[in-house]
C-alpha cells in the first residue's frame, strides 16, 4: 500500500503482521508505561489465513505489513481467537477489504463478535475442531475465561506454533519480535504486571490449563501471543514457569503497605508499620497511591504475604485513591493474604473500618482489628504501628513455617 512497512518472518509459512502501539499509557485502567503491540499473524498456505487483527486505529499499519508479503485480498480465512477490541477492532474493515471466505471464532466468540459488530458473518469452531489450510492444519482449543468467555488458542501443526492470544503476553512495545531481544528483567517485570492486572482473577484456570497442556500432546516450538514478544526454545519453559509461579500465588516473606495521606499522619503510620515488618525480617515496600497508580500497587502485592492498607477519613469515607485501588483489587481477587487496615482521622474515622470490610470481602486473613489514630500520631501511637507491622509479619512467618 506504499507505506513501506515490513512484516516479520516467523517461520517459512508464518509472518507477524501486527502493530506497535508505542504511545499507549493506559489499557482499561492498567498503566502501560512501555506501550504494547497488537500481534496479528499471516499464514501462507493454499488457504491464506490471518490470525487475529489489531485495535481499530492500527488497521492501516496491519494492512501495510500484510501488503509487504501478499495482497490483502488474497486472504481466505480470518481466525478470531479473542473478541476483545484490541484484537477484533479492525475486523469489520478487514472483512470489507479482504473479503475472506470465512471468519472463524469459538462459540462464544461468534456471539461476542455479533454483539460487537452485528452483521459480521462468523463460523464456529470448538475444542477438538481443526481446519485444513493445505499443507498445514490449524487445531482449536477453547480457553474459556482466559480471560474472556470467548477466548481460544490455535495450533498450527507444520510450524509447531501455538497462537496463544492474550495468554503468555505482556504490554511491551519494541522493535524486537522474539523474547531474546529483551533483557530478562524487562520480561519478568512486564509479564508480572500483565498477569497481575489482567489474569490474576483467573489464576485457578491458568493452573488448569498448564496441567492440561501435556495431555494435549502438542509439540510446541513457538508460542505467539497477541501482545509483546514471541517465545521459542528455552523461552517457552521460562514463560510457562513464570505463569505457574504467578498463578499459584504462594505468599513470600514480603509485606506491602498501601496508603494515601492527607496531612501526612497516615503516612507516619505507614512508615512505622513498614519498619515493624522489616524488623521482623520481611522484605517491605511502601506504596503511596498518590505516587504510584493502582496497576503498580496490584503488581507489587502479588507475591506479598502481608498487605496492609491505610487511609485518612475524608467526609466520612476513604480517600478516593484508596477506594479506587480497593475496588480494583476486589475485582482481581488476590489470594493467600494476611491483611490489616489503618488510618488517621479527625472526628468520625470510618475509613479504616471500610477498608477492613473490603479486605474481608477479598477473604484476607485479618488477625488484628484496624489501627486508628486521631489527628497526628504520638510516639506511643507510632510504637503501636510498629508493633502492628511486626505482629502481622510474625503471623505470616508462623503461616509459612
Ligand atoms: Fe488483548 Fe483481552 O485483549
Amino acid at each position: 500500500m506504499g507505506d513501506y512497512l515490513q512484516a516479520f518472518k516467523v517461520t517459512d509459512k508464518v509472518y507477524w503482521v501486527g502493530a506497535i502501539d508505542w504511545d499507549l499509557r493506559n489499557f482499561h485502567g492498567y498503566a502501560t508505561d512501555l506501550g504494547t503491540t497488537y500481534n496479528a499473524f499471516l499464514i501462507l498456505d493454499e488457504k491464506v489465513t490471518l490470525i487475529d487483527t489489531v485495535k481499530a486505529p492500527f488497521f492501516d499499519e496491519m494492512v501495510g505489513r500484510i501488503s509487504s508479503v501478499i495482497s490483502p485480498d488474497k486472504i481466505d480465512y480470518i481466525i478470531s481467537n479473542h473478541s476483545e477490541m484490541d484484537h477484533s477492532g479492525s475486523l469489520p474493515k478487514a472483512y470489507s477489504l479482504m473479503k475472506p471466505e470465512k471468519i472463524f471464532a469459538s462459540p462464544m466468540g461468534e456471539k461476542n463478535l455479533k454483539a460487537h459488530f452485528h452483521d459480521l458473518p462468523v463460523d464456529v469452531v470448538k475444542t477438538g475442531d481443526s481446519l485444513s489450510l493445505g499443507d498445514s492444519t490449524l487445531h482449536f482449543i477453547e480457553t474459556k475465561m482466559l480471560h474472556w468467555p470467548d477466548s481460544m488458542v490455535s495450533y498450527l501443526d507444520t510450524e509447531k506454533l501455538l497462537f496463544s492470544q492474550d495468554a503468555f503476553g505482556m504490554h511491551l512495545a519494541g522493535s524486537g519480535r522474539w523474547y531474546t531481544d529483551y533483557e530478562e528483567y524487562t520480561l519478568r517485570t512486564e509479564a508480572q504486571k500483565y498477569f497481575a492486572n489482567i489474569l490474576l482473577l483467573y489464576s485457578s484456570k491458568i493452573l488448569d490449563l498448564l496441567k492440561s497442556l501435556p495431555g494435549l500432546n502438542l509439540d510446541i516450538k513457538i508460542v505467539a501471543p497477541d501482545h509483546g514478544p514471541m517465545w521459542k526454545g528455552d523461552g517457552i519453559g521460562y514463560i510457562l514457569d513464570l505463569y505457574r509461579q504467578f498463578a499459584e500465588q504462594k505468599p513470600s516473606l514480603k509485606g506491602v503497605v498501601i496508603y494515601d495521606t492527607m496531612w501526612h499522619s497516615t503516612e507516619l503510620m505507614a512508615r512505622s508499620i513498614l519498619d515493624g515488618m522489616v524488623a521482623a525480617d520481611l522484605e517491605g515496600e511502601r506504596i503511596n497511591l498518590s505516587a504510584s497508580d493502582r496497576s503498580m500497587a496490584i503488581t507489587k502485592l502479588m507475591d506479598a504475604g502481608v498487605v496492609v492498607v491505610g487511609s485518612p477519613t475524608l467526609n466520612n469515607n476513604m480517600y478516593p485513591t484508596v477506594a479506587d485501588f480497593l475496588v480494583y483489587m476486589r475485582g482481581l481477587r488476590p489470594q493467600n493474604k494476611i491483611g490489616g487496615a489503618f488510618g488517621s482521622f479527625g472526628w468520625s474515622g470510618e475509613a479504616a473500618k471500610q477498608i477492613t470490610g473490603i479486605l474481608q470481602e477479598c477473604n484476607f486473613e485479618l488477625p488484628y482489628p484496624e489501627l486508628k489514630v486521631k489527628y497526628i500520631p504520638t510516639a506511643s501511637d507510632l510504637e503501636k504501628c510498629f508493633n502492628f507491622g511486626k505482629d502481622l509479619a510474625e503471623k505470616l512467618k508462623e503461616k509459612l513455617q
